[in-house]
């Protein structure tokens, strides 16, 4: 899929993949240390190449990161799963993660390890798909992924029609407020959710308190 992915993504998405990174990482501050968790080939580290942020770009697959090496020295790849990151307590500014977490095996753990290596003040920006909320959204989402989606899969990888992992992975995702509840179940505070385009991406952007919640007077 690492060969395809791009190409896949930007014909399923009309070409507004690129547009949403963007978008989602416009007024997030990033300077200093970023990570960026689940950055396949760095697609969402690429967007902040122009700033010169530097990135670790962290993936369980090899495949996907050694697409990164195209960024040269603003990417650091480093193999590993968000469930347990391989950095201290306070290690980065911010952590940037696009289209992942509907395909961890445990959210919580990742995003409490999100918190755990931010250092305090520093925050976190999620962009992901949610499942619609209006019935005719999420008809018209069950013809897209249904059948538009595993057409241009069939057509791009050679692999078969099989893509119903797509429309499993953001129908039977959690929904926003759930994944608000979560953020602040984790230790994050100041969770901001907003919608881009119809309400198909979010972008999700919280932080962690450089004090304790519940140690501050006043
Ligand atoms: C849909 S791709 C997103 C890639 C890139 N962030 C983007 O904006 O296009 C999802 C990525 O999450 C990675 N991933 C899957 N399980 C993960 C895990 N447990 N921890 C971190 N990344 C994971 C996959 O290998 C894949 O590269």
């Amino acid at each position: 899929m690492a060969d395809h992915y791009d190409r896949f993504n930007h014909l399923c998405s009309l070409g507004m993949d690129a547009w949403w990174r963007h978008r989602s990482l416009r007024g997030f501050p990033v300077s200093g240390r970023i990570l960026d968790l689940g950055s396949g080939g760095g697609q969402m580290s690429e967007c902040l190449a122009e700033k010169q942020a530097f990135c670790v770009g962290l993936d369980p697959s090899y495949a996907m990161l050694a697409k990164g090496k195209r960024l040269g020295r603003v990417f650091l790849p480093v193999q590993a799963q968000g469930e347990s990151l391989p950095f201290r307590d306070n290690t980065w500014d911010a952590v940037i993660s696009g289209f992942v977490m509907r395909n961890l095996e445990s959210l919580e753990k990742t995003l409490r390890e999100c918190h755990r290596t931010l250092r305090p003040g520093g925050g976190l920006m999620v962009l992901d798909f949610f499942p619609p909320r209006s019935r005719l959204l999420r008809a018209f989402f069950r013809i897209y992924l249904g059948r538009v989606v595993p057409w241009v899969y069939g057509r791009v990888t050679g692999l078969g029609r099989d893509a119903a992992w797509l429309s499993r992975s953001i129908e039977g995702f959690m929904s926003p407020a759930h994944f608000r509840k979560m953020l602040d179940e984790c230790g994050f505070s100041n969770v901001r959710m907003r919608p881009l385009l119809f309400h198909i991406a979010w972008r999700v952007v919280a932080i962690k308190e450089d004090v304790p919640s519940g140690t501050r007077h006043g």
